[in-house]
Protein backbone atom coordinates (compact mmCIF):
# COMPACT_ATOMS: atom_id res chain seq x y z
CA UNK A 1 0.00 0.00 0.00
CA UNK A 2 1.03 3.40 -0.34
CA UNK A 3 1.52 5.86 3.08
CA UNK A 4 1.97 9.39 1.07
CA UNK A 5 1.47 12.83 2.86
CA UNK A 6 -0.12 15.36 1.03
CA UNK A 7 0.05 18.72 2.12
CA UNK A 8 -0.65 22.40 0.76
CA UNK A 9 2.32 24.39 1.02
CA UNK A 10 2.94 28.59 0.69
CA UNK A 11 4.92 29.93 -2.64
CA UNK A 12 7.22 31.82 -0.17
CA UNK A 13 8.47 28.89 1.71
CA UNK A 14 9.60 27.18 -1.92
CA UNK A 15 12.67 29.75 -1.44
CA UNK A 16 14.09 28.55 2.13
CA UNK A 17 12.91 25.32 2.62
CA UNK A 18 14.79 22.20 1.49
CA UNK A 19 13.19 19.32 -0.67
CA UNK A 20 14.30 15.80 -2.59
CA UNK A 21 12.54 17.54 -6.04
CA UNK A 22 10.83 20.75 -6.84
CA UNK A 23 8.48 20.03 -9.97
CA UNK A 24 7.35 23.04 -12.25
CA UNK A 25 5.12 23.01 -14.64
CA UNK A 26 6.29 24.41 -18.17
CA UNK A 27 3.88 26.13 -20.82
CA UNK A 28 4.50 26.75 -24.53
CA UNK A 29 5.89 29.94 -25.10
CA UNK A 30 5.74 31.20 -21.63
CA UNK A 31 8.47 32.65 -19.48
CA UNK A 32 9.35 31.31 -16.39
CA UNK A 33 7.40 32.59 -13.78
CA UNK A 34 8.85 34.12 -10.41
CA UNK A 35 8.92 30.78 -8.63
CA UNK A 36 10.10 28.82 -11.45
CA UNK A 37 12.74 31.53 -12.17
CA UNK A 38 14.14 31.69 -8.31
CA UNK A 39 14.58 27.94 -8.48
CA UNK A 40 16.42 28.06 -11.33
CA UNK A 41 18.72 30.79 -10.38
CA UNK A 42 18.99 28.79 -6.80
CA UNK A 43 20.21 25.53 -8.35
CA UNK A 44 23.02 27.81 -11.04
CA UNK A 45 20.40 28.01 -13.74
CA UNK A 46 19.61 24.53 -14.42
CA UNK A 47 16.35 24.38 -15.68
CA UNK A 48 17.10 27.66 -17.73
CA UNK A 49 20.08 25.65 -19.25
CA UNK A 50 18.23 22.34 -19.95
CA UNK A 51 15.68 24.39 -21.64
CA UNK A 52 17.85 26.01 -23.88
CA UNK A 53 19.30 22.96 -24.78
CA UNK A 54 16.18 21.38 -25.44
CA UNK A 55 16.30 18.92 -22.72
CA UNK A 56 13.33 20.20 -20.83
CA UNK A 57 10.24 21.85 -22.75
CA UNK A 58 7.03 22.58 -22.46
CA UNK A 59 6.05 19.91 -24.72
CA UNK A 60 2.55 18.03 -23.41
CA UNK A 61 3.85 14.95 -20.92
CA UNK A 62 7.58 15.79 -21.60
CA UNK A 63 9.30 14.84 -17.96
CA UNK A 64 12.54 16.26 -17.51
CA UNK A 65 14.91 15.74 -14.79
CA UNK A 66 18.10 17.88 -13.63
CA UNK A 67 20.19 17.88 -10.70
CA UNK A 68 20.06 20.82 -8.37
CA UNK A 69 22.38 21.61 -5.39
CA UNK A 70 22.54 20.81 -1.68
CA UNK A 71 19.14 22.44 -1.09
CA UNK A 72 17.09 21.28 -3.42
CA UNK A 73 18.37 18.65 -4.81
CA UNK A 74 16.42 18.06 -7.94
CA UNK A 75 14.35 19.94 -10.19
CA UNK A 76 11.80 18.08 -12.13
CA UNK A 77 10.54 20.43 -15.43
CA UNK A 78 6.68 19.02 -16.91
CA UNK A 79 5.40 20.32 -20.04
CA UNK A 80 2.10 21.08 -20.42
CA UNK A 81 1.58 22.29 -24.07
CA UNK A 82 -0.06 25.42 -24.79
CA UNK A 83 -2.23 27.15 -22.42
CA UNK A 84 -5.04 27.23 -24.56
CA UNK A 85 -5.11 23.65 -25.25
CA UNK A 86 -5.09 22.73 -21.42
CA UNK A 87 -7.87 20.74 -20.90
CA UNK A 88 -9.13 17.67 -18.88
CA UNK A 89 -7.46 15.68 -20.83
CA UNK A 90 -4.00 17.33 -21.06
CA UNK A 91 -4.53 17.87 -16.69
CA UNK A 92 -4.88 14.42 -16.32
CA UNK A 93 -1.66 13.81 -18.71
CA UNK A 94 0.40 16.35 -16.66
CA UNK A 95 -1.05 14.73 -13.00
CA UNK A 96 -0.24 11.52 -14.54
CA UNK A 97 3.82 12.35 -16.23
CA UNK A 98 4.54 13.90 -12.57
CA UNK A 99 3.00 10.82 -10.59
CA UNK A 100 4.93 8.63 -12.63
CA UNK A 101 8.07 10.57 -12.51
CA UNK A 102 7.74 10.73 -8.80
CA UNK A 103 7.27 7.15 -8.13
CA UNK A 104 9.83 6.41 -10.33
CA UNK A 105 13.04 8.03 -8.69
CA UNK A 106 14.22 7.54 -5.33
CA UNK A 107 12.94 11.10 -3.40
CA UNK A 108 11.36 11.11 0.02
CA UNK A 109 9.79 14.76 -0.59
CA UNK A 110 8.70 16.57 -3.75
CA UNK A 111 7.08 20.21 -3.51
CA UNK A 112 5.11 20.88 -7.14
CA UNK A 113 4.83 24.54 -7.88
CA UNK A 114 0.96 24.48 -9.34
CA UNK A 115 0.58 27.91 -9.38
CA UNK A 116 1.36 28.36 -12.87
CA UNK A 117 -1.36 25.87 -13.97
CA UNK A 118 -4.33 27.70 -14.04
CA UNK A 119 -5.63 31.70 -12.79
CA UNK A 120 -8.80 30.16 -12.10
CA UNK A 121 -8.96 28.96 -8.81
CA UNK A 122 -12.00 25.99 -10.00
CA UNK A 123 -9.27 24.90 -12.04
CA UNK A 124 -6.69 24.99 -9.81
CA UNK A 125 -8.45 22.98 -7.35
CA UNK A 126 -9.42 20.14 -9.71
CA UNK A 127 -6.06 20.20 -11.03
CA UNK A 128 -4.92 19.71 -7.25
CA UNK A 129 -7.00 16.72 -6.57
CA UNK A 130 -6.13 14.62 -9.61
CA UNK A 131 -2.44 15.91 -8.54
CA UNK A 132 -2.74 14.12 -5.25
CA UNK A 133 -4.70 11.23 -6.61
CA UNK A 134 -2.40 10.08 -9.19
CA UNK A 135 0.42 10.43 -6.97
CA UNK A 136 -0.85 8.46 -4.02
CA UNK A 137 -1.97 5.79 -6.64
CA UNK A 138 1.59 6.00 -8.16
CA UNK A 139 2.88 5.19 -5.04
CA UNK A 140 0.99 1.65 -4.36
CA UNK A 141 2.92 -1.32 -5.08
CA UNK A 142 1.64 -5.32 -4.12
CA UNK A 143 3.90 -7.02 -0.97
CA UNK A 144 0.95 -8.79 0.34
CA UNK A 145 2.00 -12.49 -0.66
CA UNK A 146 5.49 -11.95 -1.12
CA UNK A 147 8.11 -13.67 1.51
CA UNK A 148 11.16 -11.30 0.63
CA UNK A 149 8.71 -7.50 0.09
CA UNK A 150 10.44 -5.28 -2.75
CA UNK A 151 10.71 -2.06 -1.71
CA UNK A 152 8.52 0.29 -3.39
CA UNK A 153 8.48 4.09 -4.10
CA UNK A 154 10.25 6.40 -1.80
CA UNK A 155 8.16 9.32 -1.84
CA UNK A 156 6.58 9.76 1.70
CA UNK A 157 5.33 13.63 1.17
CA UNK A 158 3.91 15.33 -1.19
CA UNK A 159 3.71 19.33 -0.79
CA UNK A 160 1.69 21.31 -3.66
CA UNK A 161 1.96 25.13 -3.77
CA UNK A 162 -1.06 26.71 -5.26
CA UNK A 163 -0.02 30.32 -4.95
CA UNK A 164 -2.53 33.25 -3.69
CA UNK A 165 -5.70 31.90 -6.44
CA UNK A 166 -6.92 29.44 -4.02
CA UNK A 167 -7.48 30.26 -0.30
CA UNK A 168 -5.31 27.45 1.63
CA UNK A 169 -8.14 25.91 2.93
CA UNK A 170 -9.35 25.47 -0.68
CA UNK A 171 -5.98 23.63 -1.48
CA UNK A 172 -6.26 21.51 1.50
CA UNK A 173 -9.63 20.27 0.81
CA UNK A 174 -8.49 19.17 -2.56
CA UNK A 175 -5.60 17.55 -1.87
CA UNK A 176 -7.19 15.97 1.20
CA UNK A 177 -10.20 14.68 -1.04
CA UNK A 178 -7.57 13.29 -3.63
CA UNK A 179 -5.45 11.60 -1.53
CA UNK A 180 -9.15 9.60 -0.29
CA UNK A 181 -9.94 8.78 -3.44
CA UNK A 182 -6.59 7.51 -4.26
CA UNK A 183 -6.53 5.29 -0.81
CA UNK A 184 -9.98 4.03 -1.96
CA UNK A 185 -8.47 3.09 -5.29
CA UNK A 186 -5.85 1.91 -3.84
CA UNK A 187 -7.91 -0.72 -1.71
CA UNK A 188 -9.52 -1.70 -4.34
CA UNK A 189 -6.29 -2.62 -6.11
CA UNK A 190 -5.17 -4.14 -3.29
CA UNK A 191 -8.12 -6.72 -3.06
CA UNK A 192 -8.35 -7.07 -6.94
CA UNK A 193 -4.32 -8.33 -6.50
CA UNK A 194 -4.73 -10.60 -3.69
CA UNK A 195 -4.80 -14.49 -5.20
CA UNK A 196 -8.04 -16.40 -5.19
CA UNK A 197 -6.40 -18.68 -2.12
CA UNK A 198 -6.07 -15.44 0.26
CA UNK A 199 -9.02 -13.37 -0.94
CA UNK A 200 -11.71 -15.57 -0.80
CA UNK A 201 -15.25 -14.52 0.17
CA UNK A 202 -15.12 -15.05 3.33
CA UNK A 203 -12.18 -12.45 2.84
CA UNK A 204 -14.14 -10.33 1.35
CA UNK A 205 -16.82 -10.45 4.37
CA UNK A 206 -13.85 -9.70 6.58
CA UNK A 207 -13.31 -6.74 4.69
CA UNK A 208 -16.59 -5.69 5.09
CA UNK A 209 -16.78 -6.13 8.70
CA UNK A 210 -13.35 -4.45 9.16
CA UNK A 211 -14.77 -0.85 7.33
CA UNK A 212 -18.00 -1.10 9.27
CA UNK A 213 -15.36 -1.09 12.80
CA UNK A 214 -13.52 1.71 11.56
CA UNK A 215 -16.25 3.87 10.19
CA UNK A 216 -19.09 4.80 12.78
CA UNK A 217 -21.31 6.00 9.67
CA UNK A 218 -20.73 2.29 8.06
CA UNK A 219 -22.56 -0.98 9.43
CA UNK A 220 -22.34 -4.11 7.74
CA UNK A 221 -24.17 -7.62 7.63
CA UNK A 222 -22.93 -10.46 6.23
CA UNK A 223 -25.78 -13.27 4.90
CA UNK A 224 -24.79 -16.49 4.83
CA UNK A 225 -25.73 -19.41 2.47
CA UNK A 226 -28.36 -20.07 5.12
CA UNK A 227 -30.18 -17.17 5.22
CA UNK A 228 -29.98 -16.42 0.99
CA UNK A 229 -31.49 -19.96 0.96
CA UNK A 230 -33.90 -18.69 3.11
CA UNK A 231 -34.43 -15.68 0.91
CA UNK A 232 -34.89 -17.87 -1.79
CA UNK A 233 -31.58 -16.92 -3.64
CA UNK A 234 -31.15 -19.99 -5.81
CA UNK A 235 -29.13 -18.21 -8.63
CA UNK A 236 -26.46 -16.53 -6.23
CA UNK A 237 -26.18 -19.90 -4.44
CA UNK A 238 -26.31 -22.25 -7.72
CA UNK A 239 -22.95 -19.98 -8.45
CA UNK A 240 -20.66 -21.59 -5.39
CA UNK A 241 -22.31 -25.28 -5.24
CA UNK A 242 -19.52 -26.40 -7.15
CA UNK A 243 -16.74 -24.83 -4.35
CA UNK A 244 -15.95 -25.56 -0.40
CA UNK A 245 -15.26 -21.46 -0.23
CA UNK A 246 -18.90 -20.25 1.29
CA UNK A 247 -20.70 -17.77 -0.91
CA UNK A 248 -21.56 -14.37 1.20
CA UNK A 249 -23.64 -11.50 0.57
CA UNK A 250 -22.30 -8.33 2.49
CA UNK A 251 -24.36 -5.74 3.15
CA UNK A 252 -22.27 -2.02 3.60
CA UNK A 253 -24.61 0.68 4.92
CA UNK A 254 -23.06 3.99 5.00
CA UNK A 255 -25.50 6.33 6.80
CA UNK A 256 -24.26 10.14 5.64
CA UNK A 257 -28.00 11.79 4.46
CA UNK A 258 -31.04 12.13 6.00
CA UNK A 259 -32.49 8.84 7.94
CA UNK A 260 -35.41 8.87 5.59
CA UNK A 261 -33.49 9.79 2.08
CA UNK A 262 -33.83 7.03 -0.56
CA UNK A 263 -30.22 5.42 -0.54
CA UNK A 264 -27.94 4.86 -3.52
CA UNK A 265 -27.06 1.32 -3.72
CA UNK A 266 -23.96 -0.24 -5.59
CA UNK A 267 -24.04 -3.52 -6.31
CA UNK A 268 -20.27 -5.66 -6.85
CA UNK A 269 -19.83 -8.59 -8.63
CA UNK A 270 -17.64 -10.64 -6.06
CA UNK A 271 -16.54 -13.85 -7.95
CA UNK A 272 -13.34 -14.78 -6.13
CA UNK A 273 -11.90 -17.00 -8.86
CA UNK A 274 -13.72 -17.79 -12.05
CA UNK A 275 -13.14 -20.97 -13.25
CA UNK A 276 -16.17 -21.28 -15.55
CA UNK A 277 -17.22 -23.96 -13.61
CA UNK A 278 -18.52 -27.34 -15.64
CA UNK A 279 -17.79 -24.85 -18.22
CA UNK A 280 -14.09 -25.14 -18.00
CA UNK A 281 -12.42 -22.35 -18.69
CA UNK A 282 -9.93 -23.12 -20.51
CA UNK A 283 -6.35 -22.88 -19.12
CA UNK A 284 -4.04 -20.20 -20.55
CA UNK A 285 -4.66 -17.00 -18.83
CA UNK A 286 -6.93 -18.92 -16.03
CA UNK A 287 -5.08 -17.20 -13.56
CA UNK A 288 -6.20 -13.41 -14.18
CA UNK A 289 -9.89 -14.83 -12.96
CA UNK A 290 -8.75 -14.17 -9.55
CA UNK A 291 -9.45 -10.23 -10.73
CA UNK A 292 -13.56 -11.40 -11.38
CA UNK A 293 -13.65 -9.47 -8.05
CA UNK A 294 -13.51 -6.49 -9.75
CA UNK A 295 -16.81 -4.97 -9.39
CA UNK A 296 -16.77 -5.69 -5.12
CA UNK A 297 -13.05 -4.55 -4.91
CA UNK A 298 -14.57 -1.25 -6.28
CA UNK A 299 -17.39 -1.26 -4.05
CA UNK A 300 -15.39 -1.91 -1.27
CA UNK A 301 -13.19 1.11 -2.28
CA UNK A 302 -15.63 3.43 -2.52
CA UNK A 303 -17.71 2.90 0.79
CA UNK A 304 -13.82 3.70 1.91
CA UNK A 305 -14.24 7.10 0.20
CA UNK A 306 -17.60 8.09 1.12
CA UNK A 307 -16.76 7.69 4.65
CA UNK A 308 -14.07 9.31 4.66
CA UNK A 309 -15.07 12.25 3.12
CA UNK A 310 -18.12 12.16 4.94
CA UNK A 311 -20.55 12.49 1.76
CA UNK A 312 -24.19 14.22 2.54
CA UNK A 313 -25.81 10.64 0.94
CA UNK A 314 -26.89 7.10 2.22
CA UNK A 315 -24.95 4.49 0.48
CA UNK A 316 -25.52 1.05 0.80
CA UNK A 317 -22.60 -1.54 -0.85
CA UNK A 318 -23.63 -4.80 -1.74
CA UNK A 319 -21.19 -7.60 -2.04
CA UNK A 320 -22.23 -10.91 -4.12
CA UNK A 321 -19.21 -13.08 -3.16
CA UNK A 322 -18.77 -16.48 -4.48
CA UNK A 323 -16.10 -19.17 -6.00
CA UNK A 324 -16.96 -20.63 -9.40
CA UNK A 325 -15.38 -23.88 -9.47
CA UNK A 326 -16.27 -27.22 -10.90
CA UNK A 327 -16.88 -30.39 -8.72
CA UNK A 328 -19.45 -32.73 -7.92
CA UNK A 329 -21.93 -30.50 -6.49
CA UNK A 330 -21.69 -28.28 -9.07
CA UNK A 331 -24.36 -26.76 -11.06
CA UNK A 332 -24.60 -27.99 -14.75
CA UNK A 333 -25.21 -26.93 -17.89
CA UNK A 334 -29.12 -27.27 -18.78
CA UNK A 335 -29.90 -27.06 -14.52
CA UNK A 336 -32.56 -24.85 -14.26
CA UNK A 337 -32.18 -22.42 -10.76
CA UNK A 338 -35.08 -20.18 -9.37
CA UNK A 339 -33.96 -16.95 -8.51
CA UNK A 340 -34.96 -14.52 -5.52
CA UNK A 341 -37.80 -13.05 -7.85
CA UNK A 342 -39.27 -16.18 -8.26
CA UNK A 343 -37.92 -16.14 -12.16
CA UNK A 344 -36.37 -19.93 -13.04
CA UNK A 345 -33.16 -19.80 -15.30
CA UNK A 346 -31.59 -22.20 -17.64
CA UNK A 347 -27.70 -22.12 -16.85
CA UNK A 348 -26.73 -22.88 -20.37
CA UNK A 349 -23.34 -21.72 -19.75
CA UNK A 350 -21.82 -21.78 -16.02
CA UNK A 351 -19.12 -19.83 -16.98
CA UNK A 352 -21.90 -16.74 -17.38
CA UNK A 353 -21.78 -16.80 -13.74
CA UNK A 354 -21.40 -13.07 -13.05
CA UNK A 355 -25.58 -12.37 -13.56
CA UNK A 356 -26.41 -15.26 -11.96
CA UNK A 357 -24.70 -14.06 -8.49
CA UNK A 358 -25.97 -9.76 -9.55
CA UNK A 359 -29.27 -10.90 -10.11
CA UNK A 360 -30.60 -12.23 -6.89
CA UNK A 361 -28.24 -9.15 -5.34
CA UNK A 362 -30.36 -6.64 -7.29
CA UNK A 363 -33.33 -8.39 -6.50
CA UNK A 364 -32.22 -8.30 -2.86
CA UNK A 365 -31.81 -4.55 -2.91
CA UNK A 366 -35.03 -3.82 -3.88
CA UNK A 367 -35.98 -3.90 0.18
CA UNK A 368 -34.11 -0.43 0.35
CA UNK A 369 -36.35 1.41 -1.94
CA UNK A 370 -33.52 3.06 -3.61
CA UNK A 371 -33.18 6.49 -5.20
CA UNK A 372 -30.33 4.43 -8.07
CA UNK A 373 -28.80 1.14 -8.48
CA UNK A 374 -25.47 0.96 -9.99
CA UNK A 375 -23.85 -2.43 -9.94
CA UNK A 376 -20.33 -3.31 -11.28
CA UNK A 377 -19.00 -5.88 -12.74
CA UNK A 378 -16.22 -7.78 -14.63
CA UNK A 379 -18.97 -9.79 -16.68
CA UNK A 380 -18.05 -10.37 -20.37
CA UNK A 381 -14.63 -10.68 -22.05
CA UNK A 382 -17.13 -9.23 -25.07
CA UNK A 383 -16.67 -5.90 -23.68
CA UNK A 384 -13.11 -5.63 -24.25
CA UNK A 385 -13.75 -6.17 -27.92
CA UNK A 386 -16.04 -3.19 -28.33
CA UNK A 387 -14.47 -0.94 -25.55
CA UNK A 388 -11.13 -1.87 -25.16
CA UNK A 389 -9.30 -1.29 -21.80
CA UNK A 390 -10.02 2.69 -22.06
CA UNK A 391 -14.15 3.16 -21.05
CA UNK A 392 -16.21 0.91 -18.91
CA UNK A 393 -19.40 -0.28 -20.59
CA UNK A 394 -22.20 1.51 -19.29
CA UNK A 395 -25.79 0.34 -19.77
CA UNK A 396 -28.82 1.81 -18.17
CA UNK A 397 -32.94 1.79 -17.67
CA UNK A 398 -32.57 5.50 -17.26
CA UNK A 399 -31.60 8.04 -19.19
CA UNK A 400 -30.93 10.49 -16.58
CA UNK A 401 -28.54 8.32 -14.77
CA UNK A 402 -26.69 6.95 -18.01
CA UNK A 403 -25.66 10.42 -18.15
CA UNK A 404 -24.94 11.42 -14.88
CA UNK A 405 -22.84 8.70 -14.80
CA UNK A 406 -21.00 9.12 -18.34
CA UNK A 407 -20.37 12.98 -16.80
CA UNK A 408 -19.13 11.44 -13.90
CA UNK A 409 -16.74 9.07 -16.34
CA UNK A 410 -15.70 12.36 -18.03
CA UNK A 411 -14.69 14.94 -15.07
CA UNK A 412 -13.31 12.24 -12.88
CA UNK A 413 -10.80 10.82 -16.12
CA UNK A 414 -12.52 7.33 -15.63
CA UNK A 415 -14.05 7.01 -18.81
CA UNK A 416 -17.47 5.04 -19.09
CA UNK A 417 -19.48 4.77 -22.82
CA UNK A 418 -23.06 3.76 -23.25
CA UNK A 419 -24.07 0.75 -25.07
CA UNK A 420 -27.95 -0.27 -26.18
CA UNK A 421 -29.76 -2.65 -23.99
CA UNK A 422 -33.72 -3.09 -25.52
CA UNK A 423 -36.52 -5.90 -26.80
CA UNK A 424 -34.88 -7.20 -29.84
CA UNK A 425 -30.95 -7.77 -27.79
CA UNK A 426 -33.28 -9.44 -24.95
CA UNK A 427 -35.36 -11.84 -26.69
CA UNK A 428 -31.76 -14.44 -27.00
CA UNK A 429 -32.71 -14.97 -24.09
CA UNK A 430 -35.61 -16.75 -24.23
CA UNK A 431 -35.61 -20.18 -22.86
CA UNK A 432 -37.76 -23.00 -23.21
CA UNK A 433 -37.27 -24.45 -20.16
CA UNK A 434 -37.24 -21.70 -18.16
CA UNK A 435 -38.07 -18.23 -17.70
CA UNK A 436 -35.03 -17.35 -19.50
CA UNK A 437 -31.40 -18.73 -20.38
CA UNK A 438 -28.48 -17.06 -18.72
CA UNK A 439 -26.59 -16.74 -22.34
CA UNK A 440 -27.97 -15.21 -25.70
CA UNK A 441 -26.89 -16.60 -29.14
CA UNK A 442 -23.33 -15.09 -29.16
CA UNK A 443 -23.42 -12.18 -30.66
CA UNK A 444 -23.79 -8.68 -28.33
CA UNK A 445 -22.55 -10.37 -25.78
CA UNK A 446 -22.27 -7.78 -23.49
CA UNK A 447 -25.61 -6.44 -24.10
CA UNK A 448 -27.38 -9.87 -23.81
CA UNK A 449 -25.73 -10.04 -20.40
CA UNK A 450 -27.11 -6.31 -19.40
CA UNK A 451 -30.45 -7.36 -20.95
CA UNK A 452 -30.21 -10.21 -18.32
CA UNK A 453 -29.65 -8.14 -15.46
CA UNK A 454 -31.96 -5.09 -16.82
CA UNK A 455 -34.98 -8.23 -16.42
CA UNK A 456 -33.96 -7.82 -12.35
CA UNK A 457 -34.21 -4.04 -12.28
CA UNK A 458 -37.14 -3.44 -13.72
CA UNK A 459 -38.15 -1.72 -9.98
CA UNK A 460 -35.96 1.08 -9.64
CA UNK A 461 -33.62 3.18 -11.76
CA UNK A 462 -30.44 1.22 -12.78
CA UNK A 463 -27.27 1.32 -14.29
CA UNK A 464 -24.87 -1.72 -14.96
CA UNK A 465 -21.20 -0.92 -15.49
CA UNK A 466 -19.08 -3.72 -17.72
CA UNK A 467 -15.70 -3.08 -16.12
CA UNK A 468 -14.15 -6.00 -17.66
CA UNK A 469 -11.62 -4.71 -19.77
CA UNK A 470 -10.78 -1.21 -16.81
CA UNK A 471 -10.56 -2.46 -13.73
CA UNK A 472 -7.18 -4.37 -14.66
CA UNK A 473 -4.94 -4.77 -17.56
CA UNK A 474 -3.12 -8.09 -17.12
CA UNK A 475 -1.69 -9.95 -14.34
CA UNK A 476 1.95 -7.92 -14.86
CA UNK A 477 0.21 -4.33 -14.38
CA UNK A 478 -2.20 -5.52 -11.67
CA UNK A 479 -5.25 -4.01 -11.31
CA UNK A 480 -6.56 -0.33 -12.00
CA UNK A 481 -8.49 0.52 -8.80
CA UNK A 482 -11.28 1.65 -11.63
CA UNK A 483 -14.05 2.31 -11.77
CA UNK A 484 -13.45 4.11 -8.30
CA UNK A 485 -12.89 7.87 -9.46
CA UNK A 486 -16.17 7.63 -11.25
CA UNK A 487 -18.60 6.54 -8.93
CA UNK A 488 -16.93 8.78 -6.47
CA UNK A 489 -17.32 12.12 -8.70
CA UNK A 490 -21.44 10.40 -9.54
CA UNK A 491 -21.76 10.40 -5.51
CA UNK A 492 -20.28 13.85 -4.58
CA UNK A 493 -22.31 15.36 -7.39
CA UNK A 494 -25.47 13.34 -5.46
CA UNK A 495 -24.32 15.38 -2.31
CA UNK A 496 -23.46 19.00 -3.82
CA UNK A 497 -19.16 18.31 -2.67
N1 LIG B 1 -15.47 -13.18 -15.67
C1 LIG B 1 -15.81 -13.46 -17.02
C2 LIG B 1 -15.66 -12.25 -17.94
C3 LIG B 1 -14.26 -11.85 -18.28
C4 LIG B 1 -13.60 -12.47 -19.33
C5 LIG B 1 -13.64 -10.84 -17.61
C6 LIG B 1 -12.33 -12.06 -19.67
C7 LIG B 1 -12.37 -10.43 -17.95
C8 LIG B 1 -11.71 -11.05 -18.99
C9 LIG B 1 -17.26 -13.92 -17.08
O1 LIG B 1 -17.73 -14.61 -15.98
C10 LIG B 1 -17.35 -14.84 -18.25
O2 LIG B 1 -16.77 -15.88 -18.19
N2 LIG B 1 -18.08 -14.43 -19.26
C11 LIG B 1 -18.24 -15.18 -20.44
C12 LIG B 1 -19.69 -15.14 -20.83
C13 LIG B 1 -20.07 -16.16 -21.87
C14 LIG B 1 -19.97 -17.55 -21.28
C15 LIG B 1 -21.48 -15.88 -22.31
C16 LIG B 1 -17.34 -14.59 -21.51
O3 LIG B 1 -17.18 -13.36 -21.53
O4 LIG B 1 -16.78 -15.33 -22.28
MN1 LIG C 1 -17.32 -16.69 -16.10
ZN1 LIG D 1 -16.81 -14.20 -14.23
Amino acid sequence: MSNVSVHASKLSSIATSKTDIIVIPLFAGEDLSATASAVSKATGDVLQRAMDIGDASAKLGKVASMIGDTRIARVLAIGCGERSAFDLDAQLTVTGAIAKALAGSNVKAATVIAEVVSDDADQLERFLEFLSRDVVMSCYHYTATLGTPKSGPSLKKLSVAAGDMLPMTRAKKALTTGQSIGNGANLTRELVNLPGNVCTPSYLAKEGRALGRRFDTISVNVLDEKKMADLGMGSLLSVGHGSDEPSKLIVMKYAGGPAKQAPYCLVGKGITFDTGGISLKPPKGMESMKFDMGGAGSVFGVMQVVAELGLNVNVIGVVAAAENMPSGRATKPGDVVTSMSGKTIEILNTDAEGRLVLCDALTYVERFKPKEVVDIATLTGAIIMSLGYEASGLFANDDGLAEALGNAGTASGDEAWRLPINKRYDRQLNSKYADMQNIGTGTAGSITAACFLARFAEKYKWAHLDVAGTAFQSMQKGATGRPVPLLVEYLRQKSGR
